[in-house]
């Protein structure tokens, strides 16, 4: 299939898009005299752009696309759903799709999380865990609950309350006052560990989990609700759980009678290797939120997974959770869960991930040589690489020298050299990768070779 669009049609969609188009957290006026990136095409790990010029997916697209692009079989479930019955809500009825997509996802998710809520997003199915642990506490005499912890920087999503349980102050401010309760409690970075701590990754572990049940008694331990805590921490630069930590925030949890929300909307479907990253890490959330991978894109859905103690209240009577969205739980966004799942199982992602993680962490830790490189971090297939002034001292870069590093250079820079990745500076200065399930060495080489020469370059140019 040609990818190759004519200079007219390029123009022509350049034209509209700079008149019409509002990218999402993008800086518009950048667009003004250069053009915008269009992706017209994906096959397997690979996007093409207008030009037909193919670039390396080292992000699956915004931490979608696990299965890789153009598959037909998922496209053709989606469409055969349309053909059959293309909407109806789940409010008040059922159809077979979210039926049998809940059965299959309770049966994968650990313990009890038997309770399948869809949503159309992640940061919906964020705003609805909040909701749940808000109208939970009320309806069994506490409701006194209402406050969520979660780490600072963190992101868990852009709607209002999602906004309130996200870390990154700088995205909220234009938004406050935000609905109250949301408290910070700190990241789970190790290489930037307060002293006391910095030789000892246990210790460190336990301190920051000690730090929720310091926040939970400084809060008032009959207002908090719920702590939301991702698997391996996104924004910052993908911190994954130091030793111990996540065992000591359940017992903190259980002590405290405050729910565990594991928010999974990047890291289920296969990311870490498991089909929910608190398998990976042995412990036992009361709701997972996931999206994203739920449909490796070929449809958007979210939703969360409730343990079964905390539909009980909902269970009898007049009881009813007043929440609700018209596109949740979509009937083609079902089918093409279910598609996507299929080829999970058929080709044995998750044996994938699990399988190449250390190959792919050895290539990207060949990357230690440069010196902007100071730390490589993450898990499976869901790396941070963040990138320091002095090795030595983590030295890290103002905030000047870090908007001409990373909006300046790294993001364009990286990009034309065919890779799909990110450079984001909500933390310190990191370069993230999430790249499809379906990655081999073959990729992982040709994001280190990219990698390479571009931080090279940005080094010299320091
Ligand atoms: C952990 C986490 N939670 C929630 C969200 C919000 O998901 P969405 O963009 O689908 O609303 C994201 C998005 O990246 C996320 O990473």
């Amino acid at each position: 299939m040609s990818t190759e669009y004519s200079k007219n049609q390029i123009e022509a969609l350049q034209e509209k898009a700079k008149r019409h188009l509002w990218l999402h957290f993008t800086r518009m006026s950048s667009y003004a005299a250069a053009d915008m990136p269009v992706i017209v095409r994906g096959e397997g790990n690979y996007v093409y752009d207008q030009h037909g010029k193919r670039y390396l997916d080292g992000l699956a697209g915004l931490f979608v696309s696990q299965i890789g692009h153009g598959r037909t079989e998922v496209a053709e479930a989606g469409a055969r759903q349309a053909s059959e019955l293309a909407y109806f809500p789940l409010w008040s009825y059922a159809h077979p799709q979210a039926i049998e997509l809940a059965e299959r996802l309770a049966t994968k998710a650990p313990g009890d999380l038997n309770r399948v809520f869809f949503t159309s997003s992640g940061s919906e199915a964020v705003e609805s865990a909040w909701k749940l642990a808000k109208q939970y506490f009320k309806a069994i005499g506490q409701p006194g609950r209402y406050k969520v912890l979660s780490r600072s920087i963190a992101y868990h999503g852009t709607s209002l309350g999602a906004l309130a349980i996200t870390g990154l102050p700088g995205i909220k401010e234009p938004f406050e006052p935000l609905p109250a309760g949301g408290i910070r409690v700190p990241n789970t970075n190790f290489y930037r560990a307060p002293e006391f701590v910095a030789d000892d990754e246990a210790a460190f572990g336990l301190w920051a989990a000690d730090e929720i049940e310091r926040a939970i008694l400084r809060e008032g331990e009959d207002s908090v609700a719920a702590v939301f805590l991702e698997p391996v921490q996104n924004s910052g630069g993908c911190f994954p759980p130091p030793p111990g930590y996540f065992e000591r925030v359940r017992e903190i949890c259980d002590r405290y009678g405050v729910l565990l929300v594991s928010d999974e909307v990047i890291c289920a479907f296969g990311r870490l290797g498991y089909y929910f990253g608190s398998e990976r890490y042995g412990y036992q959330p009361d709701i997972i939120t996931f999206a994203k991978g739920v449909t490796s894109g070929y449809a958007p859905l979210g939703g969360m997974l409730v343990a079964d103690h905390l539909m009980e209240p909902f269970s009898t009577g007049h009881a009813t959770f007043l929440h609700g969205v018209t596109f949740a739980g979509h009937p083609v966004s079902c089918a093409v869960a279910m598609a996507n799942l299929d080829v999970f199982e058929k080709e044995d992602l998750l044996g994938n991930v699990r399988a190449n993680e250390a190959a792919f962490r050895a290539t990207l830790e060949k990357l230690y040589d440069l010196p902007i490189v100071g730390n490589i971090r993450g898990d499976g297939y869901f790396y941070g690489i963040e990138m320091v002034k002095n090795k030595e001292t983590r030295e890290t870069f103002d905030d000047d020298e870090s908007e001409r590093l990373l909006r300046g250079f790294l993001s364009t820079a990286l990009f034309d050299a065919g890779l799909v990745c990110r450079a984001d500076d909500r933390g310190d200065p990191v370069i993230q990768l999430s790249p499809p399930l379906t990655c081999g060495q073959d990729q992982f080489n040709e994001m280190e070779q990219i990698l390479r020469s571009v931080l090279t370059e940005a080094w010299a140019r320091i």
